[in-house]
């Protein structure tokens, strides 16, 4: 895993965005796993200067969100079809025939949620998989005791994640109780693996995540299973780990040939 940490949260925006651009540069028709939230905005911010200085283009890219609400209507400004619209595919110019996100609403959900793994396969798999993490090491809405093999399914959100949820609704009773979320098993699948954390907030999840044990009761564990994970955090989402002065000292001494820019 390599720990990226960073002085501001725009730097973890930018450097997080360089990553994807070298993977979409390289590829245009590359496959992006998309995150919704706060913490990748200042990734999508940093994507959209590049579309705009036409250094890169989404326009034959593909998109497969992590995770959805179930019980809300997709026309909801909160549904994360409507955020995925408005926070990428509108600004970055991807196609929208082209991105997907999970059926919070379909009839028979299981089956949504399967043919939603299909799908992801179908497409290739995921080149880069963009990650938040939730203040209860949640990836996606992979809640606490999740497992690691888990596939695209229904999950019933934890009394926390409605909480830290509650900003985007009028009040707690709004935000749904379920969602359909890409499974851990499903998140490791994808080539590459972006997380970002920004603020004190998500310390102890980024401590547990990169050097706690391998648990399910921190989802974001899962990350060390992986042969290609970059964790990007700012000083304050470092401020809990052990080994920070081990991760500053490799990051300032990769060598060029190692360097995303
Ligand atoms: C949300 C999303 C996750 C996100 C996490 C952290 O509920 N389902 O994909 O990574 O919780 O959110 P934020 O980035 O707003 O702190």
């Amino acid at each position: 895993m390599e720990i990226v940490i960073l002085p501001t949260s725009k730097d973890v925006g930018r450097a997080a965005a360089a990553q994807i651009a070298s993977i979409v540069g390289a590829n245009p028709a590359a496959v992006i796993g998309l995150a919704t939230g706060s913490s990748p905005q200042g990734i999508y911010s940093d994507l959209k200067r590049r579309v705009d200085a036409d250094e890169i283009s989404f326009a034959n890219a593909r998109g497969f969100a992590l995770d959805e609400y179930v019980g809300i209507p997709l026309e909801h400004p909160e549904s994360y079809a409507s955020v995925i619209t408005r926070d990428v595919v509108e600004p970055l110019g991807f196609n929208p025939s082209r991105v997907r996100v999970p059926d919070g609403r379909a009839t028979n959900l299981e089956f949504a949620a399967k043919e939603y793994d299909a799908a992801i396969r179908a497409a290739g798999g995921i080149d880069v998989q963009i990650l938040g993490i939730g203040a209860n090491g949640h990836i996606g809405f992979n809640e606490p005791t999740s497992s690691f093999a888990s596939r695209t399914r229904i999950k019933t959100l934890a009394p926390a994640t409605r909480e830290a949820n509650a900003r985007f609704f009028d009040t707690l009773d709004q935000v749904p109780a379920h969602c359909m979320t890409q499974g851990l098993g499903t998140i490791l699948e994808a080539r590459h693996l972006v997380l970002v954390a920004q603020g004190e907030s998500k310390a102890a999840a980024i401590a547990g995540a990169v050097e706690g044990p391998l648990t399910s009761f921190v989802p974001g564990s899962a990350l060390q299973l992986h042969e290609h994970a970059t964790v990007v955090i700012d000083e304050a989402a470092a401020s809990q780990l052990t080994l920070r002065d081990y991760y500053e000292y490799t990051y300032a001494n990769k060598p060029n040939w190692q360097r995303v820019q």
